[in-house]
């Protein structure tokens, strides 16, 4: 009797163990995997995560700095790509549309004025947070010309589900012929 009460709790020990070795396999194994994915990709997509954190006083954007209105809309650098600067705030982006060439590397960089949003642009992977304080920088492309819809995503208050702005992607060639006025109200050739 007493012999089989020691075997089974025995049994029970060793069972235990088993399990325990099992889980604590599977949890190594899941932190291995889930560096592996960093590992690779970083290597092969490129893919880093945040080096940096660009502050900026949100009182002052619209006084001096990169957010000035006249600043605001797309910009071509020296090096043939484009710079997409805009502002959120309760309850809408300035500006109201966002007019980029297709096929051209695009920097999207944004700041809210008063309180947390988000954007993500449809049909593309840009998703962001907008943070009062700081520079949002997203790196793009767009590889067909065309018209998407770019909506807070973050609850910002009563008007937030009227928050949206559209992104406008024209060819290539069409974007040099814009006037700086025409880009930032996405007023088409
Ligand atoms: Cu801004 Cu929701």
């Amino acid at each position: 009797m007493s012999t089989d009460t020691n075997h089974s709790s025995g049994g029970g020990h060793a069972v235990a163990l088993r399990a325990e070795r099992r889980w604590a396999i599977f949890a190594v194994a899941l932190i291995v995997l889930m560096l592996a994915v960093i590992v690779y990709s970083g290597l092969h997509w490129a893919m880093m995560p945040p080096s940096r954190v660009e502050t900026i006083d949100p009182s002052r954007l619209q006084l001096s700095g990169e957010f000035v209105e006249d600043n605001l809309g797309s910009a071509v650098e020296p090096d043939g790509s484009v710079v997409v600067r805009f502002i959120a705030q309760q309850y809408s982006f300035t500006p109201q549309c966002l007019l980029v060439p297709a096929d051209t590397p695009i920097t999207i960089r944004t700041t809210s004025a008063d309180v947390v949003h988000g954007l993500l642009v449809t049909d593309t992977n840009i998703n962001t947070m907008v943070v009062p304080g700081y520079v949002s920088t997203m790196n793009t492309r767009f590889d067909t010309p065309g018209d998407h819809t770019m909506p807070c995503h973050e609850f910002c208050g009563v008007g937030h589900q009227g928050m949206w702005a559209r992104v406008t992607v024209v060819p290539k060639d069409q974007f040099p012929l814009l006037t700086p006025t025409a880009r930032t109200r996405c007023v088409p050739l």
